[in-house]
């Protein structure tokens, strides 16, 4: 596929009338990523220090990972979390548990830092509501921080 600059790119860009990069492949056992100029079709090998936005420690196409996500997707639907569970899930919610001897007693898994994030906020105002204290609704953040891109974690970090 080309990208046409007329018509510019059909992904919703940081600045609508950019036209990015495009991440094309890995190398390196995962350690570096390839990018693509669609414009000029020209490619670089960067390696990848910081995965994301610096929190993710998996490399790109590790095929362990890769052929268990392809085994999983065959045998799976989409459910909606807050209802179903899967086998997969509560193996991976009890390994976690019992890692953390003690800790955690349940796991909630979401598909991005920003939902987790979501999350524990609203987790934390059940929390106080639950043992009858509607009084602790404030979050407090440090300043320069960022907790992601969804409307709560934005509104404990710092103007992003
Ligand atoms: C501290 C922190 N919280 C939350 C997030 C959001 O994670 P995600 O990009 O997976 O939504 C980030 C992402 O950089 C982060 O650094």
């Amino acid at each position: 596929m080309t990208i046409d600059k007329s018509t510019g790119s059909y992904i919703f860009q940081k600045k609508v009338s950019d036209i990015g990069l495009l991440c094309v492949g890995s190398k390196n056992e995962g350690m570096s990523i390839v990018l693509e100029d669609p414009l000029t079709m020209e490619r670089k090998v960067v390696f990848d220090a910081v995965s994301g936005a610096a929190v993710c420690s998996l490399p790109h196409g590790d095929p362990d990972i890769t052929s268990q996500m392809s085994d999983f997707a065959k045998d799976s639907v989409y459910t909606f979390g807050a209802y179903f569970a899967n086998y997969a899930a509560e193996e991976l919610g009890q390994f976690i548990c019992e890692k953390s001897k003690g800790a955690f007693a349940s796991t909630l898994f979401t598909g991005s830092g920003s939902e987790s994030v979501e999350n524990a906020l609203k987790i934390m105002r059940q929390y106080h509501l639950e043992k009858g204290d509607d009084k602790r609704y404030k979050f407090i953040s440090r300043k320069q921080s960022y907790h992601g891109y969804t409307i709560g974690s934005l509104s404990i970090g710092d103007g992003y």
